[in-house]
């Protein structure tokens, strides 16, 4: 029997519009895009027709009354997230959204909460997961074949300039809540937790060069690992070249990925055993392993196998969580010169609000 076909709504057609083109696009025999949300008549027109979407709306509340709609997309501003993700919820909808997931550790707090007593479930997007060069790196961290890890380098090297600094919300604490750690680099540093593990202590310098803009644009971290590993972080958004890289060095393997910025799970990664026998077998364990297909496409394969066997999501609260609990670690020892220590809960004097005091 064919797996079901699961509807769907996309609201936000900025970064929205790569779900549908990347993402929903690509697998007709798994979603169908019924609805299209966006506050611009002008986006949601040319969105609408580019993707030939049936039902096109300016209010968010007329998708939560579409009894035949499965899954509500959030692809909007970072402050609207967690109260559109609860009403989503609340409507009885499964629920995908972009990242930052909410504005602060209290907050994804309560979407968790939330989760817990609904039927449905919440997917946050971390698409740079999907590729398959991380995949089979993955794949080998998990049969336990990489060993002890030893050390991770992440870089983000990206560049943006005033045009993307015209869209109002960006570089502003009170609307974007961050700068290049809580918007660009995220990503990078889910990948670096999703190949080696949680994170125990953090200690991080960050600063504003790049634009006249409140939030940083540079910060480098030292991080230690819950194993007891350590990592350090790189990220700008003044790099004349841009790119993504992960280095990760294991006791039976390094691992390191392309310089690809927009793409660092794509193939192919570096993967150099330690011995003939660690080659031996990382080489059976990947005998069988199949593409996987990159960025939202791979995500959205993985999504659309979890809603139908109702297994695990691609992406959890949990890992949502463990990024924002980073990003509260990192700006409260920029703003303190002090190392921080994970996990972070609600007594933590920034669990309810990550920015600098103003
Ligand atoms: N995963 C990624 O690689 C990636 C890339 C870019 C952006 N993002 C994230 O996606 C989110 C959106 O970013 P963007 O670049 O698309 O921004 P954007 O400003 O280009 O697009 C957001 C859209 O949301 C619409 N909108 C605002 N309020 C709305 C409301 N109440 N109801 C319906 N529509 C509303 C706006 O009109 C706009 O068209 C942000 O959280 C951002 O961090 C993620």
């Amino acid at each position: 029997m064919a797996a079901k076909i699961w509807t769907v709504a996309v609201v936000g057609c900025g970064v929205g519009r790569l779900h549908l083109a990347e993402g929903y696009a690509r697998h007709p025999d798994k979603f169908r895009v019924l609805a299209l949300c966006d506050l611009d008549p002008a986006r949601l027109a040319a969105v609408g027709d580019e993707f030939a979407i049936p039902r096109r709306t300016t209010s968010f509340d007329d998708l939560l009354a579409m009894a035949d709609l499965d899954i509500i997309d959030i692809c909007t501003p970072p402050t609207l997230h967690g109260a559109q993700i609860l009403a989503a919820l609340a409507a009885g909808k499964q629920v995908v959204c972009e990242k930052p997931l909410a504005g602060s550790l209290a907050e994804v707090d309560r979407v968790i909460a939330a989760e817990r007593t609904a039927s449905t479930r919440v997917m946050p997007i971390f698409q740079y997961r999907y590729g398959d060069g991380l995949q089979q790196a993955k794949r080998i961290v998990d049969l336990g074949l990489a060993g002890k890890p030893y050390i991770g380098t992440v870089e983000t090297a990206w560049k943006r300039g005033a045009k993307y600094y015209a869209t109002p919300w960006r570089g502003r604490w009170d609307t974007e809540l961050g700068g290049v750690l809580l918007t660009h680099a995220i990503h990078a540093h889910d990948l670096l937790t999703y190949l080696m593990g949680p994170i125990a202590s953090v200690f991080a310098r960050t600063a504003t060069r790049v634009n006249p803009i409140e939030v940083e644009d540079c910060a480098v971290a030292t991080l230690e690992l819950a194993s007891g590993a350590l990592a350090s972080l790189a990220c700008t958004l003044g790099s004349h070249k841009e790119i993504s890289r992960l280095r990760l060095c294991f006791e039976h393997v390094t691992f390191e990925s392309t310089q690809a910025p927009y793409a660092p799970g794509d193939g192919p990664w570096q993967i150099v055993p330690g011995s003939p026998e660690a080659a031996r077998r990382i080489e059976d364990a990947l005998a069988d392993h199949h593409v996987v297909p990159s960025r939202f496409e791979g995500l959205m394969a993985a999504y659309h196998a979890a809603l139908t066997s109702g297994g695990a999501l691609p992406v959890t609260l949990a890992d949502a969580r463990q990024s924002l609990e980073l990003i509260t670690a990192l700006n409260h020892s920029a703003a303190t010169g002090a190392a921080v220590s994970l996990p972070i809960g609600a007594d933590h004097p920034r669990y309810r609000d990550w920015r600098p005091a103003r």
